[in-house]
């Protein structure tokens, strides 16, 4: 049987992958391939090309997550599953979620071409729609496995109308069996996800491997303001009621409520449209999708009830009317200690620095932790930029990170029959 160490990854294929899905993009904005678009399930049918090139067994399931699997020797272990997402932001990067769903084949190739089979089944997944879709939710496939997908969530609607539901279903799935995706807790073993950092700490450290400690939690919430549309000239300032700077200061308020917290938890508006957004008209409605992490459930909650009770009041005071509705509510994580071990271990068997860090980002492993034993590995952004068109990592850091992945995946096959992890 193969060393270990003889799974390094071919990087040259791996930097050809990540560039052929680079270039599957909206072309006038760069890199952008959202989810539930026919770009999106242009780069997931190469990406099931590469599966069935890896050999693996390729399928959609019920809740469209693109699963690629390989036999184990042992099949009543539960699998391990690697992976990630290839959907973007608008305008983002080339390497987030990508890098993931890129190294967990180049790990299959790799095993394959040491002729190794694990004891476990193994399990790639290009979980669905990572990134916030048009409907307003993140995460999907992986909230699916997890059972976190309620049928409140297939009802939302994106701004041509169609359901959740049926979106899932123009992905391949089937949301009337969406019951079928969930996986008990336990149903995998472990679940490994390699990321880029997204943030500066690894780069300025010059630390190739971050292993990280924690995810953050994610709560997000629709507001929509109404006010009453007039004219910009002759409606004197007492006599308005204008959406736009109602929401002004529904966005200024989160802003204070985060900033108070001394850095433990953030907020941000970064979506919002207004009606009939003229310039010489008082906004009539404004809707946006506030958002707020923190690795702290408590202080998630406290935020919750504050910034809530802080938007009534500013509607209630400038006469607006509110629709308030939580889009979603992703709980904190905790990284196991010892999947933490696995990781560190497994970078230093091969020579590489590692800094313990946690995610300030959310991921596909906030679900899948609820079912596994789960972990992440982060390589260095360049510039600590992300979800941008800036956004770079190397290619050897990809190769190290994915390295360490099919490392510690090796380790914990080969530990969990001997002595349990
Ligand atoms: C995912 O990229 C997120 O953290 O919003
Ligand atoms: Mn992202
Ligand atoms: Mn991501």
């Amino acid at each position: 049987m193969a060393d270990q160490s003889e799974i390094a990854p071919n990087a040259g294929r791996m930097q050809a992958a990540i560039e052929t899905l680079a270039q599957l993009t909206t072309p006038e904005q760069p890199y952008t391939r959202r989810s539930f678009t026919p770009l999106y399930r242009q780069g997931r049918e190469q990406v099931a090309r590469w599966m069935r090139e890896a050999g693996l067994e390729g399928s959609l399931d019920q809740a469209a997550n693109l699963i690629g699997r390989r036999p184990g020797s042992d099949s009543g272990l539960a699998p391990i599953v690697i992976g990630s997402h290839t959907d973007t932001v608008p305008g983002g990067g080339r390497f987030d979620g990508i890098i993931g769903v890129v190294a967990a084949i180049e790990i299959a190739r790799r095993l394959n071409e040491e002729g190794m089979t694990l004891n476990h089944p193994l399990e790639i997944i290009d979980y669905l729609a990572e990134e916030p879709s048009e409907f307003g939710l993140s995460t999907i496939g992986s909230r699916a496995l997890a059972g976190a997908l309620s049928p409140e969530h297939l009802r939302l609607t994106d701004p041509t109308g169609r359901t959740l539901a049926e979106g899932i279903a123009q992905m391949g799935g089937d949301p009337e069996r969406l019951g079928e995706v969930q996986r008990a807790p336990g149903a995998f073993a472990l679940s490994l996800e390699l990321h880029i950092e997204q943030g500066p700490v690894l780069e300025e450290a010059q630390i190739p491997i971050g292993v990280v400690t924690g995810l953050v939690g994610i709560q997000r919430a629709q507001i929509v303001l109404n006010g009453e549309a007039n004219h910009a000239g002759t409606t004197p300032m007492r006599l308005r009621r204008d959406a736009l700077t109602g929401a002004a200061e529904v966005m200024l308020a989160l802003e204070r409520l985060c900033q108070a917290t001394d850095g433990q938890a953030v907020g941000t508006v970064g979506k919002i449209s207004t009606a009939p957004n003229a310039s010489n008209v008082i906004a009539e409605q404004v809707e946006l999708i506030a958002e707020w992490r923190s690795v702290d459930p408590a202080l998630l909650t406290n935020l919750a009830a504050r910034f809530e009770e802080q938007i009534r009041d500013i509607a209630a005071r400038r006469g607006l009317h509110l629709s308030y509705h939580m889009l979603s509510d992703t709980e904190p994580v905790l990284i196991p200690q010892q999947v933490q071990r696995l990781l560190l271990q497994a970078a230093e068997a091969l020579g590489l620095p590692t800094h313990l860090l946690p995610s300030g980002a959310g991921h596909d492993t906030n679900h899948l932790a609820v079912l596994a034993l789960a972990g992440m590995v982060f390589i260095p952004s360049r510039g600590g930029r992300s979800h941008c068109p800036e956004e770079w990592s190397n290619i050897e850091a990809i190769a190290q990170g994915t390295h360490v992945l099919g490392q510690a995946l090796l380790t914990f096959d080969r530990q969990e029959r001997l002595s349990g992890i």
